[in-house]
């Protein structure tokens, strides 16, 4: 089996990420890294806490990230992610406080130690800022040739961003560790608004998810319901909630759900109309090896398919 790591923010959609790792059969999750974005990091490194928990995944292990964004000195909830994601970051969902604390280990040093003892059977899915994986890039540059696939959600090259024009949400607290990420020699598979916001999640999903009768059927509904009114109300879309971050997950996994463009691509992160857009890089534009997959496309229907197989399964249980 390979190994993965997932890289949290964790809000509604990081939650269905790491019921869609714990899920799949052809992965291992050996740990999640902790960031900020959709709340602080102490918050999302407790919600991480809270749903292995509720999931029965005591034994996966939670690492502490990096605070704030390296572009900027500071970071400040946004008042748009408690409108989608509660002021918990999972949907005003009360969770039982986690029985066991993050790990002394840093989330740094435990992605270079990872690269280090599995290569490239190790699969990182950072699904917020990438503050960590810019971080251990550059205290460990060697892993960049160690690990096996990145495969991040962030960005959006088709289509309009979801802050700005430009720019996507987990790419805009921290442009300049994206292109950190970017402009490395990791593997990297990049999946973002082009393919997330055409898979989307109704009501009656999550009513399938209720009528299991389980604890965890009914938290996810719960958790999940909030976010599907969140983008009805704030009219992000009317037909149902963008499961962006179980997408990444799932190409991560199966890259085959989704058909790519092979490109050299950089972000932006001076000030300015631009900042934090991703954007092919004119100056590799005959390089012959584009080191980023950037995903276009997405057969929509075949990963909601195995998206409510696999959750279906895990909370059945
Ligand atoms: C991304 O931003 C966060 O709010 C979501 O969890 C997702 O990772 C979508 O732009
Ligand atoms: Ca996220």
């Amino acid at each position: 089996k390979r190994k993965m790591i997932l890289d949290l923010d964790t809000g509604v959609d990081d939650a269905l990420a790491i019921a869609y790792a714990l899920a799949d059969p052809e992965v291992d999750l050996i740990g999640i890294v902790s960031s900020y974005g959709n709340n602080l990091l102490d918050v999302c490194a407790e919600n991480s806490l809270k749903l292995l928990e509720l999931l029965g995944h005591t034994d996966i292990p939670v690492f502490k990230g990096l605070p704030h964004s390296c572009t900027t000195d500071h970071f400040d909830v946004m008042q748009v992610s408690k409108d989608i994601h509660g002021n918990n970051g999972i949907g005003e969902v009360q969770l039982p406080a986690p029985s066991r604390s993050i790990e002394e280990e840093s989330g740094v040093d435990f992605y270079i130690d990872a690269a280090h003892k599995y290569g490239k059977d190790l699969i990182i899915i950072p699904t917020g800022p990438m503050t960590n994986l810019a971080a251990a890039l550059k205290k460990a540059p060697e892993i960049a040739h160690l690990i096996g696939n990145v495969t991040f959600m962030g960005g959006a090259l088709t289509v309009e961003g979801n802050v700005t024009p430009v720019a996507e949400a987990n790419i805009n607290q921290d442009p300049k560790a994206a292109n950190k990420v970017l402009t490395s020699d990791l593997p990297l598979t990049m999946v973002g608004l082009d393919v997330t916001l055409r898979t989307l999640l109704t009501k009656k999903e999550t009513q399938q998810w209720r009528d299991l009768g389980t604890k965890a059927g009914k938290a996810y509904a719960d958790i999940t319901d909030f976010y599907i009114d969140a983008y009805y109300n704030l009219d992000i879309d009317k037909n149902g909630c963008a499961i962006h971050d179980p997408l990444a997950v799932g190409v991560g996994i199966d890259p085959s759900f989704v058909t790519t463009l092979s490109l050299f691509v950089k972000c932006v992160y001076e000030e300015g109309p631009y900042y934090a857009r991703i954007i092919g890089d004119n100056s590799k534009l005959n390089d012959p090896n584009p080191n980023v997959k950037v995903a276009i496309n997405v057969d929509k229907e075949r990963y909601l398919k195995v998206f409510m197989d696999h959750l279906t399964n895990l909370f059945k249980e």
